[in-house]
């Protein structure tokens, strides 16, 4: 089922310049990118994207770490692209991602994991909402589109 999911760049991402490396890895896989946008994150949009969080020790650092510079917002679509977005991310903490993750290649510390990656069709919804207006969702068609999918 085509889905389309809620994927940021966190501040280390962008301070590192690391968006173009991790943008080829979506771009490669074949996975379409319908929305983005560079920004800062008031700290009340942040408390409210990582609400399930809020009563955990680590919460604060979060906050902090997420609106300390521009993150790369974006809505990324694709068949299955919850779940195979999740996958190339890699596990949260980057010691234990496999190589060949995004977290897993780029990062060394679970408070400065790169980026972020809808965990669910729920959540996604709510995030792509959270971070876009729906005129800014591009519905647009790619010239390679029956190579990537049979
Ligand atoms: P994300 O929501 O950012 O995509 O990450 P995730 O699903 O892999 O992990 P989640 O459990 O949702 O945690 C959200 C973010 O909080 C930070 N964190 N720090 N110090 C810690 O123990 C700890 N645990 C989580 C990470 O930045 C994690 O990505
Ligand atoms: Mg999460």
């Amino acid at each position: 089922m085509i889905q389309k999911t809620y994927v940021m760049l966190k501040p280390d991402a962008v301070g590192r310049r690391l968006m173009g490396k991790v943008l080829t890895r979506f771009e490669e896989k074949g996975l379409k990118i319908v929305a983005m946008k560079l920004r800062m994150i008031p700290e009340e949009l942040a408390k409210e994207h990582y609400g399930e969080h809020k009563d955990k020790p680590f919460f604060n650092g979060l906050i902090e770490y997420i609106t300390s510079g521009p993150v790369l917002t974006m809505v990324v679509e694709g068949d299955e692209a919850i779940s195979i977005i999740r996958k190339l991310v890699g596990a949260t903490n980057p010691q234990e991602a496999d190589v060949g993750t995004i977290r897993g290649d780029f990062g060394m510390d679970t408070g400065r994991n790169i980026i972020h990656a809808s965990d669910a069709p729920v959540s996604a919804e709510r995030e792509i909402n959270l971070f876009f207006n729906e005129d800014e969702i591009i519905d647009y068609s790619m010239s390679d589109n029956s190579w990537i999918y049979e």
